[in-house]
């Protein structure tokens, strides 16, 4: 499995403090069926100053640590990207990283405030030739108002990255709900761990997988956590990749409409 967002790096964000955590991750992934980790912290003006710099050379001396204990964990380039004014040009000057330097980036709402324009903002990324996906929208606290943003969103080419953990229901009951709801409703693309610490946020990918084959079955929560990611790592087009299904049955009420529709020709 790929796992394209989890804040591996040691001492750079609020994810992994020392090295020796950041190890214990990385066995965790491993042991949990990753073979491809895209280290992500946040870069978030004001708070946690990142650069594409900053973490190459990161992820460069993680690699090497892994490699010398042959850990087989390949990491690769990327970032936990908080929405700021003139983003566009930061990716293209190289300031801000992609994942992996592709079309793809990790795009993180703020958690308790609907920005304003937002999506303006997001289609703008769009019109830069990126593509954003959008880091656990089920554990907003504004989509319970706002969930028809995230569908026009999605409508328009915005990909969606739901919290393996929110999925496997250890993020309580809302992100539950969420993660559940945008899964019959055909609107994720991708799962991934946001793992923060061994124990705490741990990075374990296939719980959240497991939990979504259950409601949508095992070929498209594969598509969640291989052939999607994978698409992302070899920068492959979204139109050239597995269309998101509807997985829900049409609602109830809807039965009787079309019976009545059917009972009329
Ligand atoms: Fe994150």
């Amino acid at each position: 499995m790929f796992d394209l967002h989890c804040h591996m790096l040691p001492g750079i964000d609020d994810g992994s403090v020392d090295l020796e955590m950041s190890l214990e991750m990385a066995r965790l992934s491993v042991a949990d069926g990753v073979h491809t980790l895209a280290c992500t912290p946040h870069i978030y003006p004001g708070l946690y100053e990142n650069t594409a710099a900053g973490i190459r050379a990161g992820v460069d001396a993680l690699q090497a640590e892994l490699d010398s204990r042959d850990i087989p964990l390949r990491l690769l380039v990327g970032a936990d990207v908080h929405l700021e004014p003139g983003l566009t040009e930061s990716i293209r000057n190289g300031r801000v990283p992609t994942i992996g330097g592709t079309r793809y980036l990790l795009l993180e709402p703020p958690h308790h405030v609907a920005p304003p324009r937002f999506e303006e903002s997001v289609f703008e990324l769009m019109a830069g030739g990126y593509i954003p996906v959008i880091t656990h929208p089920e554990r907003l606290s504004w989509i319970e108002d706002h969930y028809a943003i995230f569908k026009r969103l999605v409508d328009r080419g915005v990909w969606m990255q739901l919290t393996a953990a929110s999925v496997a229901g250890k993020f309580g009951r809302r992100p539950l709900y969420w993660s559940e709801r945008m899964l019959d409703e055909g609107c994720v693309h991708i799962l991934a761990t946001d793992a923060h610490h061994p124990r705490r946020r741990p990075p374990i990918l296939s719980e959240g997988r497991d939990a979504a084959a259950r409601r949508v079955g095992e070929a498209e929560a594969h598509h969640m956590v291989v052939t999607r990611p994978q698409g992302i790592v070899e920068d492959i087009a979204p139109e050239a990749l597995p269309p998101l299904p509807w997985i829900s049955a049409p609602p109830k009420s809807s039965g009787g409409f079309w019976k009545r529709l059917i009972g009329a020709q």
